[in-house]
């Protein structure tokens, strides 16, 4: 590995799409890369680009650098110090996979460094295994629709190819929401009616996601499990979930745990703007400031790239390239 840099390009996703708790993700047209090589100054080293991006920890305590070490464990390779670099489009703690992407992203490059010797698969176990369900982490490593399941011990999964008229719309609000205080909020146990509710719903939307019946989405995209328990946390949530569809939404729900809400659009919609107004302007009636974003699914996983050698700011160069040089033009910074 020696001089030799990989710069990968991992998408966001949206897990649960509703009934699918911790089972269905789907991958977004939002980014993150994320850059490592083996160190120069034989020391690890970081740098970080992007909002919010300022408080993560430039030690060994960083996710980033761990999952890499995870990775040559594995795989049985011993690597010296790292540089890590990394800039999101993706924001922290806000329901869009944000730890998830930077999982995904740091076991690819890793991955990448050593010649790739595990594969996918190993890739998929790893990833669940670290974010503790598989719904993201699937959406952001084999991108387009993820449908998982995880044993404790094993994940299996199958993707499935988005629709393409499929578009969604996100209104982020501007708060934060942690995945294990929204997780918090979650019951012990649940009636009976509401696991059978969920199972039809959940299967309805996999079945309608695959056979391209998106008119079926807005009986599919109803849960009992975790939403309405979720939602004394998201004022305006309830009213959105409830009433996008008058507002030309195929289906709307929790974007993961929060506090994004997703809506699901027939890209050739032409209410596109009125459904915006309304998700603005419900969480605005709250006080709640958010920023909408149209996503398309993303069909793929992540993008490598490997550069070998000391020329054009590739690892070992005498000319230095950033991160953020390399990728502008692609990301909002
Ligand atoms: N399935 C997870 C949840 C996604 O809803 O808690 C967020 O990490």
């Amino acid at each position: 590995m020696k001089d030799r840099k990989a710069i990968v390009k991992v998408p966001a996703s949206t897990a649960n799409l509703g009934p699918g708790f911790d089972t269905l993700g789907m991958a977004l047209s939002l980014y993150a890369w994320i850059e490592m090589s083996e160190s120069k100054t034989g020391e690890t080293t970081f740098e970080y680009y992007g909002d919010g991006m300022d408080g993560l920890p430039k030690d060994k305590s960083n996710l980033l650098y761990k999952v890499a070490q995870l990775v040559f464990n594995e795989a049985g390779v011993e690597v010296p110090e790292l540089h890590i670099a990394m800039y999101s489009d993706i924001p922290l703690a806000r329901g869009l996979g944000s730890s998830a992407s930077a999982i995904v992203g740091a076991l690819v490059a890793a991955n990448a460094l050593i010649g790739s010797p595990l594969s996918d698969d190993k890739l998929f176990q790893l990833a669940t295994e670290l974010e503790g369900h598989p719904d993201n982490v699937g959406a952001s490593l084999f991108g387009g629709i993820v449908v998982s399941a995880w044993d404790g011990s094993a994940a299996q999964h199958v993707r499935i190819e988005p629709n393409e008229r499929l578009q969604t719309l996100v209104a982020i609000p501007a708060f934060h929401l942690e995945t294990e205080k929204a997780r918090h909020a979650l019951p012990s146990g649940i009636a009976m009616a509401d696991a059978v509710f969920n199972v039809g719903r959940s299967s309805l939307l996999v079945a309608a996601l695959a056979s391209g019946e998106l008119g079926l989405i807005r009986h599919a995209m109803q849960d009992r499990l975790h939403q309405p328990y979720r939602a004394a946390l998201i004022p305006g949530m309830a009213e959105i979930l409830e009433r996008a569809v008058d507002f030309g939404a195929l289906g709307a729900a929790l974007s993961g745990a929060g506090p994004t809400l997703i809506a699901f659009v027939d890209a050739n919609s032409p209410d596109k703007a009125t459904l915006e107004q309304f998700l603005k302007g419900t969480l605005a009636k709250e006080g709640i400031e958010a920023e909408t974003l149209w996503l398309a699914p993303c069909t793929s996983g992540p993008v490598v790239t490997v550069e070998e050698g000391p020329i054009g700011g590739g690892a070992g160069s005498t000319v230095s390239i950033t991160l953020l040089d390399r990728i502008k033009g692609e990301v909002k910074a």
